[in-house]
């Protein structure tokens, strides 16, 4: 039976006991409107842990963009079916004025990490993102933490956090989970019209192609060949297209600048913003 609790007292309760008891606590942050994606990670978490933890806070401080924030899917009654079949043992849902009794004025420095792609684009999101993991894994303690590698970003900026903090939780990074067409799982993909979800999985099949183009193309022609791939679509708009290394994210000039290389895109469909990544080597 999973238990729903609102706020850090009686969430820190449970812990405490179960803590006490030497049980291991795996967890999994969501901002809800939950999907395979989601799943993924909490079966996994469920497999390695003894207990199973799960937050929905839709996180006010790292939204660049107020319209996003008001048109952020919430469907807990949906979300509270999904975390019961995958045997959820906590559920934490605080609102904002729990989570945040104060103006939250800290500041973090993510160096060249966040100065690239979404950190460029999206200004105080990532600052907006530790404040709120750092406050989760104090309530939580989780002994494991899981995290989708479409959001390839954020996981370096969280293991970054957890070392410099530091936090005595193991990041497990998970794999990118797709529809049956290739789009990546994303809660933004429930706000796609019916034409804008019917050609997103073109972002799926550039990639495709594009990683299977390196050893004929430099980074900078593949970057313009994946470009010009978009630009003949006009559904689309490109916020960014970077070839870069899987460090601190910084662009490639050549192949061997680097042991480990993706491709990096967000992408605009209509005014949903969709973000997606694949290793080349
Ligand atoms: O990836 C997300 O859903 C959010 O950024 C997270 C990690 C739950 C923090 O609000």
């Amino acid at each position: 039976m999973m238990v729903v609790i609102p706020t850090i007292k009686q969430f820190k309760e449970h812990i405490g006991i179960a803590k006490q008891a030497g049980i291991s606590i795996g967890f999994v942050p969501t901002m809800g409107a939950l999907h395979e994606g989601h799943l993924a990670l909490m079966r996994r978490a469920k497999d390695e842990n003894d207990l199973l933890a799960v937050s929905i806070f839709v996180n006010p401080i790292q939204f660049n963009n107020q319209e996003d924030l008001k048109k952020y899917p919430r469907t807990l009654e949906q979300d509270s079916i999904m975390l019961e079949s995958v045997g959820c043992d906590l559920l934490f849902v605080p609102d904002t004025l729990e989570m945040y009794p104060e103006p939250v004025t800290d500041q973090y420095e993510f160096g060249k990490l966040s100065e690239v792609m979404e950190g460029a684009s999206r200004p105080g999101h990532f600052n907006g993102v530790a404040i709120v993991v750092r406050k989760l894994f104090e309530i939580v303690e989780p002994d494991k933490a899981y995290f989708g590698e479409k959001d390839f970003q954020q996981l370096a900026i969280i293991q970054q956090l957890v070392k410099m903090i530091p936090l005595p939780v193991e990041i497990v990074p998970c794999p990118i989970i797709r529809e049956m067409d290739g789009l990546a799982m994303s809660s933004r993909n429930l706000r796609l019209s019916e034409n804008e979800r019917f050609i997103a999985p073109l972002i799926y099949q550039t990639l495709i192609k594009a990683v299977k183009l390196n050893t004929l193309l430099s980074p900078e022609e593949l970057k313009k060949w994946i470009t010009d791939k978009f630009k003949s679509h006009p559904e689309f708009k490109i916020d960014y297209i970077e070839i870069a290394e899987d460090q601190l994210l910084q662009p490639v000039a050549h192949w061997n600048d680097a042991n480990s290389v993706y491709i990096f895109v967000a992408i605009f469909l209509g005014n949903v913003r969709l973000i997606d990544n694949m290793r080349i080597f």
